[in-house]
């Protein structure tokens, strides 16, 4: 696909609905009593393998395209199944959670990409719970035979929300199981266990970190979740209307719970624009607080993101990186390792991509550093098959000056299937 510059971008807005939260009504709706009807499910290539899930494990699903209702098995309910993660990670690694403890043998498989991401990371504290796992070389194909489990107390050793997930989802069936993040992670496990009834607490602070328990339940009942808009999602079209000349655009119903802004802290160091009452101005649904984002274009400078800030934008940090391009001065990202194991190593595909469209940028081995040049030529970037990387070069094409092809495209349908045709629009 080639994305010619942009003149401005205009217009109100709707993205598609969070992809996190979206994963977790399905499968938390299938482990619950009773039906979960979910609105403003986020439909993509990543929640619909998802949405597959569920059903191989034998819950029944009503998809009218507009909402869905999980009729729940209950918490010991999935029945076994050879189950086709395809691209998705937070299904990957969130069943395995839920599969721990059933009557049944599972095998998990993914594609490519999803098969060579680590998976030893949640087999190995579910196997000091007593599950029974077996990964291929720490990879998919994974199988898991479920039997009792007992609690633990477990320190994560790399910040991230799938692996903390995981491990609450099996405590479920334990006395008392407490992760403990030293750095916070998103926390819409925590929030939908919550609003779903089980016994769940935590401790501590953003600074200092996390200890979250989780304690045996005999039933979850989630009744309705409406699922706000994607902030990483959003996240591109935000940095799109800062780079583009003359642009401001309003997002509508984003969901702003703080473990995911921290795009919108960095933004608003380099001295973007960005509005929005990140105050619950719609209510909380689901325990998730959202807000319209007000964007508008602007002069940015340079800054650094902090190790601790990472988690909270990790999904977004290649969008800094572009941001870094346009800024005035350096653009620095340290403690960003885990991006060398997402759909693709991001560090090498955004570096590398970035500086083919003309960007004066390095890597590290746990970040990047971008000097400002005021702006990106242009020409050719390859997505390697990573969603993030196909919107990056979509949105690096509207601020370009000579337009960007991108190549493979079509993996963006992964977390956004309708971006082509909403930049279509917003371009007028
Ligand atoms: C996610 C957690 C993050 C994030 C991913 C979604 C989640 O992964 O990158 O896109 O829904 O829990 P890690 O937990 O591996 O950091």
């Amino acid at each position: 696909m080639r994305v010619e510059p942009a003149v401005r971008l205009e217009g109100h807005f709707a993205v598609p609905g969070d992809k996190s939260i979206s994963h977790r009504a399905l499968l938390f709706g299938a482990v619950s009593d009773g039906d979960t009807v979910v609105r403003g499910f986020g439909r993509s290539g990543d929640t619909l393998s998802t949405l597959a899930a569920v059903r191989a494990l034998g819950v029944q699903v009503d998809d009218d395209g507009d909402e869905l209702v999980v009729h729940g098995a209950g918490l010991r309910g999935l029945q076994s199944a050879l189950i086709d993660c395809g691209n998705a990670g937070t299904l990957a690694r969130l069943i395995v959670g839920l599969l721990a403890f059933q009557d049944g043998s599972f095998t998990l498989t993914g594609d490519e990409s999803l098969s060579a991401r680590p998976m030893e990371r949640v087999a190995e504290p579910l196997r000091r719970m007593g599950a029974r796992i077996e990964t291929t070389d720490g990879h998919l194909p994974l199988t898991v035979t479920g039997s009792p489990l007992e609690a633990i107390d477990y320190e994560l050793p790399v910040a991230s929300a799938q692996v903390k997930s995981c491990v609450l989802l099996a405590g479920l069936m334990t006395d008392a199981t407490t992760v403990i993040e030293p750095v916070p992670t998103r926390d819409h496990t925590e929030r939908l266990l919550l609003s779903a009834g089980a016994a769940l607490s935590r401790t501590g602070d953003a600074r200092s970190g996390y200890r979250t328990t989780v304690g045996n339940v005999d039933e979850l009942e989630l009744d309705a979740v409406e699922v706000p808009g994607d902030m990483s999602s959003a996240a591109f079209l935000v940095a799109a209307g800062v780079l583009v000349p003359g642009s401001r655009l309003v997002l509508e119903r984003i969901g702003v719970n703080w473990t995911r802004t921290g795009f919108l802290r960095i933004l608003e160091r380099m001295g973007a624009i960005v509005l929005g009452d990140l105050e619950p101005v719609g209510g909380f649904t689901a325990g998730e607080p959202i807000a319209d984002l007000d964007v508008t274009n602007g002069p940015i400078e340079g800054t650094a993101v902090e190790p601790h800030e990472v988690p909270l934008a990790i999904d977004e940090l290649p969008l800094v990186a572009l941001l870094g391009c346009f800024a005035e001065g350096e653009t620095v990202v340290h403690g960003a390792q885990e991006l060398r194991v997402k759909e693709s190593d991001r560090i090498a595909t955004v570096v590398d991509g970035l500086r083919g469209l003309g960007a004066d940028i390095e890597a590290a081995a746990d970040g990047f550093v971008v000097r400002g040049t005021g702006g990106l030529r242009g020409g050719r970037i390859d997505a390697h098959g990573d969603h993030r990387l196909a919107l990056l070069g979509a949105v690096a094409g509207l601020a370009s000056r000579d337009g960007v092809e991108v190549v493979g495209m079509e993996a963006a349908a992964v977390s956004y299937p309708g971006f082509a045709d909403d930049i279509a629009m917003l371009v007028g």
